[in-house]
Parts: structure tokens; C-alpha cells; sequence
């Protein structure tokens, strides 16, 4: 009760010092005494509550008078938050004050910012931390170093008016050049990039995005540079060190490379493959221009799919199909994150994300967070694809992960918010956009029966493998790009007169990648001068999370996802933490101590397929011998896929996309594909521990009098290893239940 009364006392306080901020100047900024009148107001009125003296001065004074500090602060923060993510949300749906109400709100926030930190500074005394004190140490600690925002308000004000226009002009102009005769704007330009086939055109559309980006010389001379005033005041030495603490790694660019060195060779075989598939032999091992990948900066290749798949592309033609017929973008794609979401065990999606999120603008999905339990909202496209139904799984995982943090109250603003660049927090969602191509997710879609999926599994891998790796080998290598990029410039490596097509001579060395002098521009990132090193651990860490997963199922029978909502409170307990512990202390937990920091293995082995895929194709000799694997091939005929007809597999001809019967036979397949429940699962571990590996492409076509056979003898098994299956999903459960009943018993003994 007493609590509440101080909780009312502070809101009423609160609301006297909103219009407290008239400083113009952070770093200049003196620290104002500790006798500021409100706090001391609030102190007072805790003191006379606590039966205390106001006035005698004690460490647990000190220690009351920095808590009621930051909780003050913080709800402060969480007040800024709101107000930021309303201009935020107006900007984004373009209202016409949209932009001048956020650069208004953004620059306040910097102020605001520093006003706090120096605040806190002020009521950190020697004995107001106690040793054991570590939750209140963290708080102050990420409150004391909020990263770019120490930056001098002028400067500050700079960086965001900088960002905030930039953004504004490329969302919104009309000007983009799609390919036909009229002008068109960013929705249709992304739609047309992944459509159009002209090189020609395809740069020209590039070009015209280009011209929208902000100017280049502006940039180099007052934006980058802003890392290193900002290194400064945050007490770093260097960039590279100012952003290693951000990301709260140490070494973490140094980690990166050495990561990126093992993963390489992959990214190189992708990239071959894709320069033999669009450009012939001659194009191998040659940097390929952007456009060609139908990108903007390279940093996805999802757009070429349908000009890369192997011979059997049949998992690809029936998602694609039945995600048009589903019409699975947009909401419907939200819609569909949320139910693979909820069914693994990780929470609900709140139900106001579906009437307050926009869902006809443009994708990548943008997220607005208001810092208060359960208000985040989106902005996509509806646009109908794998990858953004991909996308759509990690935008909703994301939200659920706020909710999840809200959910625990210890989690207060700075500990749900801080500006730290986590892995943990990018790879738990990257996780749940893996599994959206899981077979078992696939087929409770309604996607691609799961049946139909264990005829050919291997083949299957291989596409659905390929589809993810367009969309994360080319990300994680922008990632690093772009880090390294910007503190070579920074640290002075290279040559002023250089320095203008630096990013361009980068891209070509490090990424085998002909891109344009300044199209990271494009980038919020780079234009807010953000590092990626979180989102590429995080990337990396997704396919360790994975890979723990996977390796835990009890059989390659298995449903993947029941295990994961089975056994998912190490994702939980990840996510509750929040920012209350740095994210590498929780690595080794989350991968349930397998491996106890990142390692760049779960990414090479999810790959397995692919790789050797890639390998075949490179190497025509070894693809040759290749063929002998037709004897070790499952002699189940594949029903729902048309017999291609017999191809050279030398020459590489793109496959045409099936036919209006095959959408039919879509239709049907989806009607039957929850009775498939528990037949047989070839492994969805398979991505590691496939025993008989079986060459992809090479797949028997048998005629349709062996098929009934062996239907008959298909179901036979299914029905008896559905027994198995369930029983061992019995047993499995009781153990979980027994595990949760002690656990239960444990906490009630500490408690007592
Ligand atoms: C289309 O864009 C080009 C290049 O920005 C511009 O010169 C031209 O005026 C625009 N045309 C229309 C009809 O808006
Ligand atoms: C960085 O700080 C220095 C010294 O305060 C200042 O002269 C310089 O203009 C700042 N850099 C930028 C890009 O504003
Ligand atoms: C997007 O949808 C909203 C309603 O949800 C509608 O008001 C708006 O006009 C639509 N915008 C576009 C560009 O279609
Ligand atoms: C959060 O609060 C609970 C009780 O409300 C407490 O047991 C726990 O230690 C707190 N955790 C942190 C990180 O403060």
C-alpha cells in the first residue's frame, strides 16, 4: 500500500518536470545539484512514509535516493517512448506532419537523453551501490552509456535530421522508375524487382532508387564521423571498441570475422552457382551487379528463386502456389506467424496488432514500439512471397517477445528497451522464421503435406534450404561489410580521395559483389549509423538454437516443433531476462550447454544439403558420378509431382513453373494433410543427421501400378509408427510433467 502511495506521489512529480528540458548543449552540460527541488520533494515525502528523517544522510539513503532516481527516469523514458512512437506511427502513414513532429520528437529524446544520464551521474555516490546490488547496478550502468544520444545536441540533431529525411523521402517518393512508362513509388518498385527479367531495365529501376537516397559527400564528411564523437562521450577509444560495448561482446568484430571465414566458402559456392544459373561458366568467380540480383543492396537475393531451382522444385511450385491461392500475405501471413507462434508454446499474439497495423505499405515489416506492455505495431506489405511470408515469422516473433518481457515487472523500461545490440534478441526470432519452412509447419499450414514431403524429403531439404540461404548468406555478409566498412573509413585506412568509392571497392573484394558508391544509404543502419554486429551474431546464433533443437529429438520421426513446445523454457527464460543480463551469459543456456559461445557450425551443417548440392553443380566431374546414387534411392514413387521429362544434367535449364493442375491437386493435398499428423517423418533432424544421403536430384520416377503397391504399404507403416510415435509423445509428456511437478516443488521450498 505503501508503494501505491509513492507510485501516485511520483506521477504527480512526474508531471511537473515534463517541461524541465532547456538545455542546448549535452556535453557541456554542468550536473545540477542533488538538491534539485522535486526529487527532493519525493525523497522527503518516501523519508516521512519510511518513518526516516529527511536529511540524515546514510548509504541506504543514498541507495533509496538512486532507486526512486531511476525509476523516475525511467518513467520518463517510457513517456518519451510513446510520444516518439506516435510521430513514428504518423510519419510511417503519411501523415502530412508525420516527418516535422518526429525530427521535433526525435531531437528532444537526445536532450531529454542526456539530461538523465547526467542526473544519474549526480546520484551515484559511493555507497548508493550495495556489492549485491546487480539489477540496480545494470540499470544504471545502461542508463549512464545510451550510446549515440551523448552525442552534443547539435550534432545529435544533426544524425537524426539526417536518418528521419532520408527515410521520409525513400518511403514516400513517386519517382521511382519501374520499368513502364509512368513513375511509381517504393510498394511497386519492390513488386516490379522481383518480377522483371531485363537486365537493362532492372538497373534503370535501380538508378531511379538510387537518385532518392541522400547525398554521399553529406554523409562521409558530417554523418560517419558522428561514431567517433559518439565513441567518445560513451568513453570508448575507439569505434570498434564503442560498438563492441553495444553489442556487449568483447572482440566481437574480431569474433565476426573469424566466424565469416568458416561460413565464406558457402557464401562463394551460392554465388557461383547463382553466376553460372543467370550468366553461364564464363561469369563464375566474377563479382555480380546488384541488379542482376534483383536487389537494392545486395543484401538479400530471395528475388532469383524461381531462376535457381534445381530439377525438383516440386516443395517450391505447390508453397508458392498455395500461398497465392491462401493469399497468405500480409495479415494473413501475420495471421499464419502467429498460430506456428502460439503452437509452439511461446505466447499469443496480441489481438490489437491485427485492427492497428497497416498492412497494404511496403515490406520489409517495420515495427513501432510504444515501450508499454503489449503495444507494438507493424507496418507491411501484403505483397504474396515465400520470403516475406519468412519475414512475416520473425516480424510477429519479435512482437511476441516484447509481450513475453512485458509479461515479467522487474523488466522496466531500461532493462526492456536499452539501446544494446543483442543477439539473443535477433536470433530468437530468426529461430521461429527457420521453423516457418519446417516440413511439419509447412503442412499444418497447409502449405505442403507432410506425406507428400517424406516421398522425397531430401529434394525437398535441398529447395527449402536453398530458400533460406538466399535470404541469410547474403545478409550476414552485408552485415560485416558494412561494419568493417565503416570503421576502416574511421580509423583512417583509407585514402581521403578514396574514400568516395570505398563502399563500392569494399563490396567488390569482401562480397564478390558489384554494388554502387552510396546505395547503403538505403540502409537505416548505415544511416543512423547503427552497428550490425548484433543482427549478424544473431544470425549465426538462430542456426545454434536450431541445431540444439534438432538434435534433441528423440528420433528422426519426430515433429520438431511439438519438441520445441515441449521443451521451450530455455527460450523463455532467454527472452524474460530481457536486458538484465549481458547476451553472451545466456548462450550457453539457451543451447542447452551444449556449446557454450557462438560457433559457426549450426550454420554450415544446416546447410548440408545445399552444399553438396552446390558442389555437384560447380563441379560437373563430380555431379557425373553423382548419378550412380539412383540404386540407394527410396523406390516410393512420388505422386503429386509430374515426371520431368528426361534433361541432360549438364546444361542447366531453368524448370518451368507447373501447371493449373497442379494448383488443383494443391487444394486437395491441403484438405487431407491434418489427418497426416503422425505418419512417417523422415527427420526433420535431417538437416544434420541425415544417415543415407541421398544425392539430390536424383529421384526415380516409378510407374503408377508400383505406386498403389506401395501405398498400401506405406500406410502400414504409418499406422504402426503413428503407434510408436504416439507413445513415445506419451511418455515424453510424463516425464515433462513429472520435471514440472519438481521444478514446481523447488521453487515452493525456496520461496518458503
Ligand atoms: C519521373 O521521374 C523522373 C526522374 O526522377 C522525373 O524526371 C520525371 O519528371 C518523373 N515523371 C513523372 C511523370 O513524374
Ligand atoms: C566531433 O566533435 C568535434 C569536437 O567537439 C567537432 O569539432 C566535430 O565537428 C564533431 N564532428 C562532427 C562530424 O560533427
Ligand atoms: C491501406 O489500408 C487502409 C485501411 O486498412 C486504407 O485506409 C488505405 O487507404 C490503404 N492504403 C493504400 C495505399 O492502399
Ligand atoms: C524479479 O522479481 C522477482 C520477484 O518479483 C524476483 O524474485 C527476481 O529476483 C527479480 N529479478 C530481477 C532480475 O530483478
Amino acid at each position: 500500500m505503501k508503494f501505491n502511495m509513492i507510485m501516485k506521489i511520483k506521477a504527480n512529480v512526474r508531471h511537473e518536470t515534463a517541461s524541465g528540458i532547456h538545455r542546448a548543449d549535452c556535453a557541456s552540460y554542468k550536473p545540477r545539484s542533488k538538491m534539485r527541488p522535486i526529487p527532493l520533494f519525493f525523497i522527503c515525502f518516501y523519508a516521512l512514509l519510511s518513518s526516516l528523517q529527511c536529511g540524515t544522510s546514510s548509504s541506504a539513503d543514498d541507495r533509496r535516493w538512486l532507486v526512486s532516481l531511476v525509476d523516475l527516469v525511467e518513467l520518463d523514458y517510457v513517456d518519451h517512448c510513446e510520444q516518439r512512437a506516435n510521430a513514428a506511427w504518423n510519419e510511417l502513414t503519411g501523415n502530412s506532419k508525420g516527418l516535422a513532429s518526429k525530427l521535433e520528437r526525435d531531437k528532444t529524446f537526445g536532450m531529454f537523453v542526456c539530461q538523465q544520464t547526467t542526473d544519474i551521474k549526480s546520484a551515484l555516490t559511493a555507497h548508493a551501490l550495495a556489492p549485491d546490488d546487480n539489477v540496480l547496478r545494470r540499470k544504471v550502468k545502461l542508463l549512464l552509456q545510451p550510446g549515440d544520444t551523448l552525442l552534443d545536441t547539435e550534432q545529435w540533431i544533426k544524425l537524426v535530421t539526417f536518418g528521419d529525411n532520408a527515410q521520409n523521402r525513400i518511403r514516400f517518393a513517386t519517382n521511382y522508375d519501374c520499368g513502364t512508362t509512368t513513375n511509381c513509388t517504393l510498394k511497386e518498385l519492390q513488386y516490379n524487382l522481383a518480377r522483371q527479367q531485363d537486365e537493362e531495365t532492372l538497373l534503370r529501376m535501380k538508378k531511379s532508387w538510387e537518385n532518392n537516397l541522400p547525398d554521399l559527400n553529406d554523409y562521409l564528411e558530417h554523418i560517419l564521423p558522428l561514431l567517433r564523437n559518439a565513441s567518445k562521450q560513451n568513453n570508448y577509444n575507439s569505434v570498434e571498441e564503442y560498438w563492441d560495448a553495444l553489442g556487449e561482446y568483447e572482440g566481437a568484430i574480431l569474433k565476426a570475422r573469424e566466424l565469416w571465414e568458416n561460413v565464406k566458402p558457402l557464401y562463394l559456392k551460392l554465388h557461383k552457382y547463382i553466376a553460372l544459373r543467370l550468366k553461364g561458366s564464363d561469369a563464375v568467380g566474377k563479382p555480380l551487379p546488384v541488379h542482376l540480383l534483383r536487389s537494392l543492396t545486395g543484401d538479400d537475393w530471395s528475388n532469383l528463386i524461381e531462376s535457381l531451382l534445381p530439377k525438383h522444385a516440386g516443395v517450391y511450385q505447390k508453397v508458392h502456389a498455395n500461398l497465392q491461392l491462401k493469399n497468405l500475405g500480409g495479415m494473413e501471413a501475420f495471421k499464419q506467424a502467429a498460430k506456428l507462434i502460439k503452437a509452439l508454446n511461446l505466447g499469443d499474439a496480441d489481438p490489437n496488432i491485427w485492427t492497428e497495423s497497416v498492412f497494404n505499405s511496403t515490406c520489409p515489416p517495420t515495427l513501432v514500439d510504444w515501450c508499454k506492455p503489449n503495444k507494438v505495431r507493424a507496418i507491411t506489405c501484403k505483397d504474396v512471397s515465400i520470403s516475406n511470408f519468412i519475414e512475416a515469422h520473425e516480424a510477429v516473433m519479435k512482437i511476441v517477445y516484447k509481450q513475453t518481457i512485458n509479461l515479467h515487472s522487474n523488466n522496466t523500461y531500461i532493462l526492456r528497451e536499452a539501446s544494446r545490440y543483442s543477439a539473443v534478441y535477433e536470433a530468437i526470432p530468426g529461430f521461429v522464421s527457420l521453423l516457418s519452412v519446417n516440413p511439419h509447419a509447412l503442412s499444418d499450414a497447409g502449405l505442403f503435406p507432410l506425406e507428400t514431403f517424406n516421398y522425397n524429403p531430401n529434394a525437398h531439404r535441398l529447395v527449402l534450404q536453398l530458400i533460406m540461404a538466399l535470404r541469410d548468406l547474403p545478409k550476414l555478409n552485408f552485415y560485416l561489410a558494412a561494419d568493417e566498412w565503416r570503421i576502416k573509413v574511421l580509423m583512417g585506412a583509407i585514402p581521403y580521395s578514396k574514400i568516395p568509392s570505398s563502399w563500392s571497392d569494399f563490396r567488390r573484394n569482401f562480397s564478390n559483389i558489384e554494388s554502387g558508391d552510396r546505395d547503403f544509404l538505403g540502409d537505416p543502419y548505415m544511416m543512423f549509423n547503427k552497428p550490425y554486429i548484433g543482427k549478424f551474431m544473431g544470425l549465426i546464433l538462430k542456426y545454434q538454437i536450431y541445431q540444439s533443437f534438432a538434435e534433441e529429438l528423440v528420433s528422426d520421426e519426430s515433429d520438431l516443433i511439438m519438441h520445441i513446445a515441449e521443451n521451450n523454457d530455455r527460450l523463455i527464460d532467454a527472452m524474460i531476462q530481457g536486458y538484465g543480463t549481458i547476451w553472451p551469459e545466456m548462450v550457453s543456456d539457451l543451447l542447452a550447454k551444449r556449446e557454450y559461445g557462438l560457433e559457426y557450425t549450426g550454420i554450415t551443417d544446416y546447410y548440408k544439403f545445399l552444399d553438396e548440392y552446390l558442389d555437384n553443380q560447380l563441379d560437373p566431374s563430380a555431379y557425373v558420378s553423382s548419378d550412380d546414387y539412383i540404386e540407394t534411392v527410396d523406390p516410393v514413387p512420388e505422386e503429386n509431382e509430374i515426371p520431368s521429362s528426361p534433361e541432360n544434367q549438364e546444361t542447366i535449364v531453368p524448370e518451368t513453373p507447373e501447371t493449373h493442375e497442379d494448383i488443383v491437386d494443391n487444394v486437395i493435398d491441403t484438405g487431407e494433410s491434418n489427418h497426416h499428423k503422425f505418419s512417417v517423418e523422415t527427420s526433420t533432424v535431417g538437416v544434420m543427421e541425415i544417415k543415407n544421403v541421398v544425392a539430390p536430384g536424383d529421384q526415380k520416377e516409378v510407374n503408377a501400378k508400383e505406386a498403389s503397391y506401395s501405398t498400401y504399404w506405406w500406410i502400414g507403416i504409418a499406422v504402426a509408427l503413428a503407434v510408436v510415435v504416439i507413445l513415445i509423445a506419451i511418455i515424453a509428456r510424463k516425464r515433462h510433467s513429472h520435471r514440472k511437478q519438481l521444478e514446481r516443488q523447488r521453487r515452493e521450498n525456496t520461496h518458503a
